[in-house]
């Protein structure tokens, strides 16, 4: 028999470890005439008579999902089928069970099936907290045999934590891992290691730049299609073209001692990671197919000298700041736009500022926590140019506490609360100049700090850590927080004229 792909289990789905990605259909449809579905499926169909037996889509992948479910109806008599990975990317928002069962129904129906394979999460502001919502409606989803198994895309190591600490099912993250991006070998491998949850990894190729086709040639302005544009800023953002030539320079020499190519070189050198279940090769059908080239990953093994020589050529390039998934949440977004506008008309905030009752001019949140308007305070109130945000704790709604018993993940939790305060008050994290921690076991300092170390390491405010006796309610951890955010102009809220944040907002009615 033919040689044909490793395979590897992600959950209890047997799958190929070369995974054919389809987020090219959508660049082949970009200018409005969709694929021949049939004469699609037949070039999908290929792939999977030669093992390349698992596709991965996504709700916004132009028609992948038709042509994918085209592919699927040939084998709806026969014992065994080719496996159909999908994303669901909502625009943040509520994530009711009505909601989120809409989303997946719209998987099934494109798709053709009775359950999804592999149902991946992508969320786009942790800021707004529903996804944690969106994850447990999967998972009663899964439970009615909707879904076989739950994935993430994108995600970082702590909300990966925060996500399995709340009791999510997840069995995959698909993100971004190359020879340019090696943000994935970091926390996130870590944390796989010990929970279990497989990496499926994007890029692995630079969209075609990690491949002899680009060695010792000069670089593209602006590349065409939407993969190549987008890992064009990643090489960017590592130190540029020379700094892929010396990659590209190191992989050659390896792939001629072993025979095989670059692109080989840069697949094995991934797959070898032990958090990786699989690649996945972004396929350009009807145009062209590197299935033969890509088999040879399997055909070598890099040794120590290789491995040493990869780690030289990357002192080469600058590592791609943050953790995975960095790129789609905040500046400067590597994605193929170089913004969210792909995908979202602009990011929606999750708390609205209203004005505070007792001074004109005075803003405040509230968070929706039951205990506001109980207790009588704000999650956070603007006054002038500082920002004060109450002692948060992981509430999530109205009074579910996120995490119990994990103070780490509750700690990321509620510094996306308070991000997501100061944003509706016009701050920002790097606007916080002080931090209160309260821990009620003080054993578990060293996760709170090191998540708070995450979000401030770079904006340093003053901090204070206390221990405390007990915390109101089943929570390890609260956190207030104080900001100071002139407006660009270096005006107050209430100096400045117009204020986009308190235009439309009537001052209070003073008797
Ligand atoms: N979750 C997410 O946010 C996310 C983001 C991006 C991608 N993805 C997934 O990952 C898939 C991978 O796509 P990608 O955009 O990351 O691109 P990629 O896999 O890094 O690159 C794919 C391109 O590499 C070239 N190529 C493939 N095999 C080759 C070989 N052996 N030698 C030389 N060149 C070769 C082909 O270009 P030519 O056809 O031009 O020769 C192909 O179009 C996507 O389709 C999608 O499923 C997910």
């Amino acid at each position: 028999m033919a040689k044909r792909p490793d395979r590897t289990k992600i959950g209890d789905l047997d799958a190929s470890r070369l995974i054919c990605g389809l987020w090219q259909v959508a660049d082949l449809e970009k200018n409005g005439a969709t694929l021949d579905a049939d004469a699609a499926a037949g070039a999908l169909g290929a792939y999977a008579e030669a093992g390349f037996d698992t596709f991965d889509m996504a709700d916004h992948y132009g028609s992948a999902e038709l042509i994918a479910g085209r592919l699927l109806a040939r084998y709806r008599e026969a014992e065994k089928r080719p496996l159909a990975f999908t994303k669901w990317c909502p625009p943040p928002g509520p994530m009711t069970r009505d909601i989120v069962r809409r989303g997946v129904q719209e998987r099934l129906d494109r798709l053709g099936v009775d359950r999804i394979d592999l149902l991946q999460l992508h969320w786009w502001s942790f800021e707004h907290p529903a996804w944690l919502d969106a994850l447990h409606e999967l998972k009663a989803l899964k439970q009615e045999g909707l879904v076989k198994a739950i994935g993430v895309t994108n995600f970082d190591a702590a909300h990966l934590a925060l996500a399995l600490a709340d009791g999510a099912d997840i069995v995959s993250n698909q993100i971004s891992f190359s020879l340019i991006d090696r943000r994935a070998a970091g926390p996130l491998s870590e944390l796989c290691r010990r929970t279990g949850v497989r990496l499926l990894a994007y890029g692995t190729l630079g969209g075609g730049f990690l491949s002899e086709a680009w060695l010792d040639k000069p670089q593209p302005e602006s590349p065409a299609d939407w993969s190549r544009a987008k890992y064009k800023r990643f090489i960017d953002a590592a130190g540029g073209w020379p700094a892929l030539q010396t990659i590209l320079a190191a992989a050659q020499k390896i792939g001629r001692k072993h025979g095989v190519s670059i692109a080989n070189v840069a697949t094995r050198w991934v797959l070898d990671h032990t958090a990786v279940a699989a690649i996945i090769i972004g396929a350009r059908i009807t145009e062209r197919e590197h299935r033969a080239d890509n088999l040879a990953v399997f055909d070598f093994a890099l040794d120590g000298d290789d491995r040493a020589l990869l780690e030289e050529a990357f002192r080469a390039s600058k590592a791609i700041p943050g953790d995975c998934g960095d790129e789609y949440r905040q500046p400067p977004y590597l994605t193929a736009s170089g913004d969210l506008s792909h995908h979202l008309g602009e990011a929606p905030r999750t708390y609205q500022a209203e004005p505070a009752p007792s001074r004109p001019g005075r803003l405040r949140v509230s968070s929706g926590s039951q205990w506001e308007p109980v207790a009588g305070y704000s999650r956070a109130v603007r006054v002038k140019d500082r920002i004060f945000v109450s002692g948060t704790t992981a509430t999530h709604g109205a009074d579910r506490v996120v995490a119990p018993g994990d103070a780490g993940a509750q700690t990321t939790y509620i510094l996306d609360k308070i991000a997501a305060s100061l944003a509706a008050l016009g701050g920002a994290i790097e606007d916080v100049v002080r931090t209160r921690i309260y821990l009620r076991d003080i054993g578990q300092w060293d996760s709170v700090s090191r998540a708070h170390g995450r979000v401030f390491a770079n904006v340093l405010p003053a901090n204070t850590l206390v221990q405390a006796g007990a915390l109101v309610g089943d929570y390890e951890v609260e956190i207030e927080a104080e900001a100071i955010a002139p407006d660009e102009t270096g005006k107050t809220p209430e100096e400045a004229s117009p204020n986009p944040l308190v235009a439309g907002l009537a001052p209070p009615a003073i008797s």
